[in-house]
């Protein structure tokens, strides 16, 4: 067996579950992370002489469609790898831009910062570790995503304070903030026939779903209770669902906020509104 033989034959099988150049693209990793070998190599077909177990297995999981970070365990996100498994969300390019926008318009020192429903933590710690002297706190209902944000914390030496908080029913202990961030979930159960069977079967239904009745629940909340924790002149920003531009901005005014914006991610989505809050 070659490297090419071999990159060809999984590349194929995954055909059937993802494009030609998704397959492409999964089978390179792969190859990388598991038997520690580049594009170049594959191409210059060098001999394998044994499978090792943990590709066939890794290849299998990847047939029954489980997202590749969930198999490697870890996925990239603003030039980091974070920890992932399958209690957290595995991070998202638009949500890269929503950090993008942060940092990019809050380069004072010493801001204080909340990020509500922190998953594995990617916005709570990237923004520790790209601004400058952040105070940041981090709070999610889950234990174990909890767990795993804190192990990223660890390993990305960022200091957050996370704490199990339900946002539902719980109120903000942290004051004075600068910020609110908040990446919550989203999608409509009515949008789940839309989605890629490797989101449903394997990423947590609690980060990623709201009943239709209700879809702006968590903006509602969130947006209520950050007015008794921010700053006057704090900022909340939060990442949304494309279809729902229109009604979060329409929500932010009637509850106060002010120069409401909803801006589009690089694919032309409405993907992130933001609003300050002025105080009464
Ligand atoms: C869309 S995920 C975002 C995860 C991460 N911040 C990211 O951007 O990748 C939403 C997160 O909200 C959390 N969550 C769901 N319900 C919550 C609640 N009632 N209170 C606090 N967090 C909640 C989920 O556990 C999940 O981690």
């Amino acid at each position: 067996m070659t490297l090419k033989k071999l990159f060809t034959e999984y590349s194929e099988a995954l055909q059937g579950l993802y494009s030609k150049n998704e397959a492409e693209t999964l089978t390179t990793w792969l190859f990388e992370e598991i038997l520690g070998k580049k594009r170049t190599d594959i191409l210059r077909d060098e001999p394998i002489e044994q499978l090792p177990e943990a590709l066939e297995n890794a290849m299998e999981q990847l047939l029954s469609g489980t997202p590749v970070q969930y198999i490697l365990g870890f996925a990239p996100f603003y030039g980091r790898e974070f920890f992932v498994s399958p209690a957290v969300l595995i991070p998202r390019n638009e949500t890269e831009e929503l950090v993008h926008l942060i940092i990019k318009e809050n380069q004072k020192m010493g801001v204080r910062l909340l990020d509500i429903g922190t998953g594995s933590g990617c916005i709570s710690i990237t923004l520790a570790l790209e601004m400058n002297e952040t105070i940041v706190y981090a709070v999610d209902v889950s234990e174990e995503a909890l767990e795993l944000a804190i192990k990223n914390a660890s390993k990305l030496k960022a200091s957050v304070a996370f704490e199990k908080l339900d946002i539902l029913n719980d109120e903000i202990p942290f004051h004075d903030l600068d910020i609110v961030v908040s990446n919550p979930p989203y999608v409509r159960y009515s949008e789940k026939k839309n989605m890629h069977r490797n989101v449903l079967d394997h990423e947590p239904h609690l980060a990623l779903f709201v009943f239709d009745e209700d879809p702006l629940l968590f903006y509602r909340v969130i947006a209520e209770k950050a007015k008794k924790v921010l700053k006057p002149g704090g900022k909340l920003y939060f990442e949304i669902n494309e279809a729902l531009g229109k009604d979060i901005q329409k929500l932010l005014e009637s509850l106060g906020y002010s120069q409401v914006r909803v801006l589009k991610d690089l694919n032309d989505k409405e993907r992130i509104a933001v609003g300050i809050y002025e105080s009464n």
